[in-house]
């Protein structure tokens, strides 16, 4: 009885749909095209969230759901008919901004989250279906049959949420995978490892005990960010070196972020959050030292002439 409970909750219907290899040639098939349609640059970048320093879509899926809920509780309350129509209507405006955000944001994910994605996005497009053929009910002067359809329209984005809220909470889409990096090391200096092992213009691996440290040394200047991708924990140090309007970057191997070396800032999504740096200094034996930064608000990378720190 209990397991057979446990196979119908929510949440195990959700985790079968991350198992269910059925899914991969539609997956594969919109992502191939959402990402040919979506080159990197300011465009993909603004639906991703980088200018707001997070990803777009959960901000503005708020919008449509808010609608349509409140136009479902007024039809259900006897409101007035005019003002659920209104909610409807701009409910239906605001789900196309939602959807291309949310494209974009799933054409980089790892394919058990792209699985769910799409049923959350096939979801969602039935919930916009159904409002829509509302919308032309009560224009129509059919007010119960666009009653009737909303409540359907709001089913369907219900189950849309649910698997929305799975794919962010239970499977890390949207947030920062590298965010407790930079809280995970103890306080004060650490010595990381001779400044003359390391290769000039190379981007390459350190460990800091258990954690795994980007490190590009360029002529005296080092700069050391964390390896895990704030995306999806991509390696950086597999990535490539990349100059952008003449700023050091570093592009993750897995599906492009572009992250500033000196101190981790993001020029290009899908990553919208921070590359954790750390401060770094040489002793006067050459051995580089490192630890967060963020303790007095100097630059991240450091050179050899602030070796005397
Ligand atoms: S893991 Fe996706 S861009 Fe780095």
């Amino acid at each position: 009885m209990i397991s057979a409970l446990a196979a119908t909750r929510p949440a195990a219907l959700a985790e079968r749909i991350e198992r269910a290899p059925v899914l991969d040639r539609p997956v594969r098939a919109l992502s191939d095209t959402v990402v040919r349609a979506l080159p990197q640059g300011p465009r993909t970048d603004a639906l991703h969230g980088v200018p707001f320093g997070q990803p777009a879509h959960p901000a503005l899926v708020r919008m449509p759901l808010g609608c349509w809920t409140s136009a479902v509780l007024l039809d259900l309350f006897r409101g007035s008919e005019r003002a659920s129509g209104t909610l409807v209507a701009v409910g239906l405006a605001a789900a196309l901004p939602s959807a291309a955000t949310g494209l974009a944001d799933w054409s980089a994910l790892h394919r058990h989250q792209q699985r769910v994605g799409i049923v959350h996005a096939i979801s969602q497009a039935g919930a916009t279906t159904l409002f829509g053929a509302s919308l032309l009910a009560r224009v129509t002067g059919r007010h119960g049959q666009g009653k009737m359809l909303s409540a359907g329209g709001l089913a369907a984005a219900t189950v849309g949420a649910y698997l929305g809220g799975h794919l962010a909470l239970r499977l890390g889409a949207g947030a920062s995978h590298a965010e407790p990096i930079g809280h995970l090391a103890a306080l004060g200096w650490h010595d990381l490892c001779p400044l003359a092992e390391l290769p000039d213009g190379h981007l390459v691996r350190r460990q800091l005990g258990y954690l795994s440290l980007l490190v590009l040394r360029q002529g005296d200047a080092v700069h050391v960010l964390s390896d895990h991708c704030a995306h999806l924990g991509g390696p950086l140090h597999q990535g490539r070196v990349v100059d952008i309007e003449g700023i050091t970057c570093v592009s993750c191997p897995w599906h492009g972020s572009t992250f500033r070396v000196s101190d981790g800032a993001v020029i290009h999504g899908p990553a919208t959050a921070r590359q954790p740096a750390f401060e770094s200094r040489l002793t006067d034996e050459g051995l580089l030292q490192v630890r967060p930064a963020g303790h007095t608000g100097r630059r991240a990378s450091t050179t050899r002439r602030q070796a005397a720190w």
